[in-house]
């Protein structure tokens, strides 16, 4: 997408200097900063500190740290232990989001089947850009999919906006490019579809407000951030036609994990029956996991992410303030995970598909990779 007229990725490949580069999440929407990481575990802690988020996108830097760690292998004594060492700190980074371990075991995968180190790193970087690529057309084929939802509705409103909602960022900085839940609200606005965009601020990291907010604006979108309790009163009052979200895991039942809070979303929504979809390429499905209800691990991220809050000055400096005493007692569960059966529909690379293991399985046999 676009950023003061240039085209960026959130993540991309400097093949001359070994490094990957990426957007710092961290620092939007005050700041535009690159950053350059040349070691697997500068990107290992990319992940964990959130300068790159998004289950997506941490699938894809999963894939770039195997290609890192086989150029750092190749300077070791045991190449094999260093690799296998460095993929268990890969895909350890963040336990929700499935995209990790498929990424990061797909390149694995290919990378020790080959018993010359010295070709490791080039069977890598083939692999993950592949991979890279192929996510960024599925992002692209998830707009194109879930356009005609938001068409219906604009053709029922009487040139009244369509009012979407949505939680956390599912958009092109927590994937690539284009985002999941955010593509087809892309395309529509691209087409002249009016639309407005209800955007969660998404405690305690603020995704919502921080970054989908600043993508929308870029992009010139309607939209209004809100507290993230206030949904279910827009709802009841006619005020949201759709809610989109994106996941970090679905079950083979068609249980979908994403940010803390999007279960509660999904409660409102089929109280006063509003659809509820989620975006996702299928590398965001556990075919494997029969069930996500109880079964998907929900990681818990450090106390201070609820106890402090990160702003702006007047002066413009950033800066970081406790909310509350630091002795009281915080729990911060990052994700939690929405029954299928309150889900509408899945918008995938392959089509919108029910949230239901006989057509979620379809998805497996023709999957690209
Ligand atoms: O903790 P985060 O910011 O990585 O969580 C991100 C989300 O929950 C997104 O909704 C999900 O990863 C889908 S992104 C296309």
């Amino acid at each position: 997408m676009y950023v003061n007229g240039k085209h960026y990725y959130a993540l991309w490949v400097d093949e001359t200097n070994n490094a990957v580069k990426i957007v710092n999440q961290l620092k939007i929407p005050y700041e535009f900063e690159i950053c350059e990481i040349t070691s697997y575990l500068e990107l290992v802690n990319a992940i964990k500190d959130m300068h790159l988020r998004g289950a997506p996108l941490i699938g894809v830097a999963g894939a770039f740290a195997v290609w890192l760690a086989s150029l750092e292998a190749k300077k070791t004594s045991n190449p094999e232990f260093f690799l296998n060492n460095a993929y268990n700190n890969i895909v350890s980074a963040r336990p929700t989001a499935v995209n990790l371990k498929f990424a990061a075991s797909l390149v694995y995968n290919k990378v020790i089947q080959c018993k010359n180190s010295e070709n490791r790193a080039e069977i890598a970087l083939t692999t993950a850009k592949y991979f890279y690529n192929s996510e960024i057309e599925n992002f692209k084929k998830i707009g194109e999919n879930g356009l005609p939802l938001i068409k219906k509705l604009a053709s029922q409103k009487n040139g009244e906006p369509v009012n979407i909602l949505t939680h956390c960022n599912a958009g092109w900085l927590a994937c690539g490019d284009y985002g999941t839940a955010t593509s087809a609200i892309y395309l529509a606005h691209k087409k002249g579809i009016k639309i407005h965009v209800w955007i969660d601020e998404t405690r305690p990291r603020l995704q919502g407000a921080k970054l989908t907010a600043w993508e929308m604006n870029n992009e010139k979108i309607p939209f209004t951030v809100i507290a993230d309790n206030t949904g279910g009163y827009l709802m009841q009052e006619g005020m949201v036609d759709i809610v989109i979200v994106g996941a970090d895991r679905v079950a083979a039942n068609g249980d979908v994990a994403n940010k803390i809070g999007t279960y509660l979303k999904a409660l409102a929504a089929f109280n006063n029956h509003i659809p509820f979809y989620v975006a996702l390429p299928s590398s965001t499905i556990d075919f494997g996991l029969q069930q996500g209800v109880h079964h998907i691990a929900i990681e818990k991220r450090n106390k201070n992410e609820i106890l402090q809050i990160e702003g702006i000055t007047k002066n413009g400096n950033v800066e970081t303030i406790n909310i509350m005493p630091e002795n009281y007692s915080v729990a911060n569960y990052a994700f939690d995970i929405t029954p299928a059966h309150f889900v509408t529909g899945l918008i995938t690379e392959q089509g919108i598909v029910s949230a239901k293991k006989e057509d979620i399985i379809k998805l497996y046999s023709k999957k690209a990779i």
